[in-house]
Order: C-alpha cells, then structure tokens, then sequence
C-alpha cells in the first residue's frame, strides 16, 4: 500500500478545500505566503506530493528543477506566477480554477467603469470628509455610461460576462480578439452576442473606446499591451480598466498619460508589481484603487477552494485533475 499524499498549503484558503485534502492525506497549512527561498526549500524536500499555491508564489525555473513533487494546483485561474513550460519538461502538473470566477470579476470590471463614472470614491471621500454641504447643480458630475462605448481587449469568458452587464446599461460593446494578435473570432463563435458586439481591430479598439477594459491573459505578447503609445491613441475622455494582470499596463506611463490628460481615468483592481503602486497613482484623483479583489466572493472563493482541492487530490493520486494546464506534462 502506497503512503498517503502530503499537501501544501502555503497560504491559508477557505474550506472546503483544506477538508478535502485532509480526507485524502496530511495536510500542512503554512501560516502566511512563504518567500520564494523558503518555498524553493520546501518543494525540493521531497515531504510533499502537491503544492497548492496562489499568485503570491513565484513557481520559477528554478525552483522547479529541484523541486520533488507531482504537481502545483494554483488557488486562481490565471497561472502567470508559474512557469509551465518548466514545470512540463520536468513532469509536474499544474492546475487552476477556471469558471468559477467569470462573474464576479466581470462584475469587478463593471463597478470600476461605474464608480469611474459616477466618481463613487470622490464623493464617498467628500461625504466622509464633512465637505457635502447640500445638493448642488453642478456637484461632482460624471460621464453618461449608457450610450458609452466598452472596449473589450480579450473576448475569452470574462470578456463576455463583462460585456453582458455592459449591454444591460445600454452601452455599446466592441472587442478585439486577444490583441496583440489573436485569430478573429467567427461569427457562429459569437453565440448570444452575435449582432449586439462588434469585432473592430486592435488599433480600433483603442481609439473609440469611452472605456477599455483588460482581458487578456498576462503572456509575454500582452506584458505592456498597454504602453505610452497605445495610451496616446486612445481619447482623452477615455478611461482604462484593468481586472486581469497588472503588467499587462506599462503602469509609470499610465500615470505619465493621466497625468498629462492624455486620458480621463483609470480603474484599477491588478497592479504592475503589486502590492506595490507606481509612483504617483495613488495621488491621481481621477483612479480607482482596488486591491486585487476581483474573484473576492465568499462563494467563488469557496469554489476556487473546492477545484484546487481536487485538483490537487487527483494529481496526488495519479489521476487526471479536472482543470489540467499541462495536459503533455502527464506521463
Ligand atoms: C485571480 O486573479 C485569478 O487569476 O484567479
């Protein structure tokens, strides 16, 4: 009889994951993100079978190539903070969370182009602050979101669960597939948006959008899709959103473009270097600052708990996990 699996938690997730792997073997919960030398440590100890990580741990080349364990399952869809490609050649499967995070990031990337808007944190400050001293015409106006025309930069799951709240507010919707250079979406892809959003190249899709809202994976072709340049094509009266990957935005130049006018605002729940800020964004009246809360539901987190869970278990037992990045790392 085989020993049963050892699992590594390294930061604490909700339940019912933790309860799901302590069913199927030990379970160790490290009480905060380790840093990279200690998790480099940890995973080449050979004391754990699977590791189950967050966007915090940076699953490298490196660590990987010492690393004695069947696979990673990440606590999030998106999986930049490991190198696939490594953990391919040296055998170790990688899952993720997919799905079950559709909505509430979209929802995330709507409330930053209405709180963009309406300047929902402007005048929460100015209540706050004993500076609301009586309605008043011309009190802290906004933009119009119905008519405005979203920009969707990406037309994967989210894109489209952004673009069905947007349409809900009257707003018109274009997308560009994945730029810089993805393959057009076909019209019989399109499903329930076919003749409600419009495909509009890249370079398009920058200049008209009211709103441009992020959603492409971080890859190396995305890392500053958004840069000094692109930042320039768009409308001053145009405001960026970004709910997907903080590199994805050239972040000192989008302060630069803010700066100068260049655009009218920025709604931000991702971060270049989080947590970390560019120098200056968090003086610009005209942001707003989300600390990357985009999937932060108690129910999508008890989901995302419950996939990596098994995720996890079916790797540790030499099963298919049921979201597989790496499918070819399978031996
Ligand atoms: C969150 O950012 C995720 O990728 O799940």
């Amino acid at each position: 009889m085989s020993l049963a699996p050892h699992y590594l938690i390294t930061t604490p997730v909700p339940e019912p994951g933790p309860s799901l792997m302590a069913a199927s073997g030990a379970v160790t919960v490290l009480p905060s993100a380790p840093d990279h030398e200690t998790l480099r440590q940890l995973c080449a100890s050979g004391d754990f079978d699977v590791v189950l990580t967050q966007l915090r741990d940076v699953v490298d080349a490196d660590l990987l190539a010492k690393a004695r364990i069947k696979g990673v399952s990440n606590f999030a869809v998106g999986f930049n903070n490991i190198d696939v490609a490594a953990a391919t050649r040296h055998g170790v499967l990688v899952g993720n969370t997919p799905g079950v995070l559709t909505d509430a990031t979209a929802d995330v990337a709507m409330a930053l182009v209405l709180a963009t808007a309406r300047r929902v944190v402007e005048g929460d400050r100015m209540v706050r602050d004993g500076r609301f001293t009586g309605w008043e015409p011309e009190l802290l106006l906004g933009r119009d979101v119905s008519g405005a025309v979203l920009g969707l930069a990406g037309f994967g799951r989210i894109a489209r669960a952004t673009a069905r709240r947007a349409l809900g507010f009257g707003m018109e919707v274009l997308f560009a597939p994945r730029p810089p250079g993805d393959r057009p979406v076909a019209d019989d892809e399109l499903g329930e948006f076919a003749g409600r959003v419009r495909q509009v190249p890249w370079d398009e899709l920058m200049a008209r959008s009211d709103y441009l809202s992020l959603h492409v994976p971080l890859v190396e072709s995305t890392r500053h899709l958004v840069e000094r340049n692109v930042l320039r094509r768009m409308k001053p009266e145009a405001v960026l959103v970004n709910t997907t990957r903080g590199p994805v935005v050239d972040e000192r130049a989008l302060v630069e473009a803010l700066r100068a006018g260049e655009i009218a605002g920025a709604g931000l729940d991702v971060y270049e270097d989080e947590p970390r800020l560019a120098p200056g964004l968090a003086e610009l009246p005209n942001t707003v600052l989300l600390p990357h809360v985009g999937s932060a539901t108690v129910s999508v987190r008890r989901e995302m708990s419950r996939l990596s869970a098994l995720n996890a278990i079916a790797i540790a037992e030499d099963r298919v996990p049921p979201h597989l990045v790496n499918p070819e790392a399978m031996r």
